[in-house]
């Protein structure tokens, strides 16, 4: 399959590209952040006028996985209006313009649409509620894609993995914190269900091939606090668990709104493919052999410095 992945040099994409380049053809729309990437990059900011159709001229996919977004929570309180743009108009455009040439069409979205004020297990008939800038406009971009485009796919998601900058996800910001022997706070009083980006990635591709279509929640399976994520990662890499402090988010300071419990059910997905979604444990010891077979690296080296 001809995949064209927007947003490729973020966590999500630069990942995705990276295990799906073996079996399918790739290209990947940045913004001038990969030099050396071993699949077909096109150059585009998305925001620019015409750059959609010009993106799509191009490239002639045969699915396209959105992957772009403003997905810094504080940088979207800062900047609605960018936020606006990236979360919600974007996908717009991105679902008409795909509908309009048959293309299937796959939308990444958050399970931060949810407040977290329930006791959990949030299903796709649950309604939403969102807390901020980030999520509200998220929210408003699966509501304007599937009104654009119900033919399409939108995954409520939420990921680790290594990433360009080495310290986009909150497994990295544990690892690099242990590994620098630096004290960290973990919050007990955030639940949410991570899921290896890799994992995250093999299953889309599922869920194109399958032709499923409308939303779902995909993340991993357990549930767990960040603390005890960060927890998992020290022991998994035999670091100091210690270093990292149990704390409570209404203690860290920082200003847009987390939800607390993003215990997401994925029952609908796993009944609809068939298969039970990748256990967390086999996803951490993947984590842990990319680490080990430089995986990291490899795709650091992909960027233009
Ligand atoms: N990380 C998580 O655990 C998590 C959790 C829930 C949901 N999600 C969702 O998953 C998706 C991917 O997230 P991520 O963590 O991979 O995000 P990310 O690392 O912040 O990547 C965002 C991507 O969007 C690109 N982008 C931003 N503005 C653009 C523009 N004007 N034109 C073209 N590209 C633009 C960025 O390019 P530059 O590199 O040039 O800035 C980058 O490639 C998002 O929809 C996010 O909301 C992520």
């Amino acid at each position: 399959m001809k995949l064209l992945l927007t947003g490729v040099s973020g966590l999500l994409g630069i990942n995705f590209a990276q295990e799906m380049m073996d079996q399918h053809e790739i290209i990947g729309a940045d913004r001038g952040k990969l030099r050396n990437a071993p699949f077909k990059v096109l150059k585009h900011d998305l925001l620019e006028p015409d750059a959609v159709e010009s993106l799509l001229d191009k490239a002639q996919p045969e699915a396209l996985v959105n992957c772009a977004a403003l997905a810094d929570l504080e940088a979207c309180e800062d900047d609605l209006s960018l936020a606006k743009r990236l979360n919600t108009d974007l996908p717009r455009r991105l679902a008409r313009a795909c509908k309009s040439r048959g293309i299937p069409f796959v939308h990444i979205s958050t399970d931060a649409v949810f407040d977290g004020q329930k006791d959990g297990f949030y299903s796709e008939e649950d309604p939403p509620s969102p807390p901020g800038a980030y999520s509200k406009t998220k929210l408003d971009g699966e509501w304007a894609v599937l009104t654009e485009n119900p033919k399409a796919i939108v995954a409520r998601v939420n990921f680790y993995g290594w990433s360009l900058g080495g310290k986009r996800s909150l497994a990295e910001f544990f690892y690099n914190n242990l590994t620098n022997n630096k004290s960290m706070s973990g919050f007990t009083d955030v639940i949410f269900c991570p899921m290896l980006v890799n994992d995250t990635a093999r299953t889309l591709v599922k869920m194109l091939q399958r032709g499923l279509k409308g939303l779902y929640h995909l993340v991993g399976p357990q549930a767990m606090s960040k603390y005890q994520f960060g927890v998992e990662i020290a022991r998994r890499f035999s670091l100091r668990e210690s270093e990292i402090t149990p704390k409570s988010v209404n203690f860290s300071g920082l200003i847009a709104k987390r939800s607390n419990n993003l215990w997401l059910s994925t029952r609908k997905l796993s009944t609809d493919l068939g298969e039970d979604l990748p256990a967390f444990s086999t996803g951490l010891d993947e984590f842990y052999t990319q680490y080990e077979q430089g995986y990291p690296q490899k795709i650091r080296g992909y960027q233009q410095l």
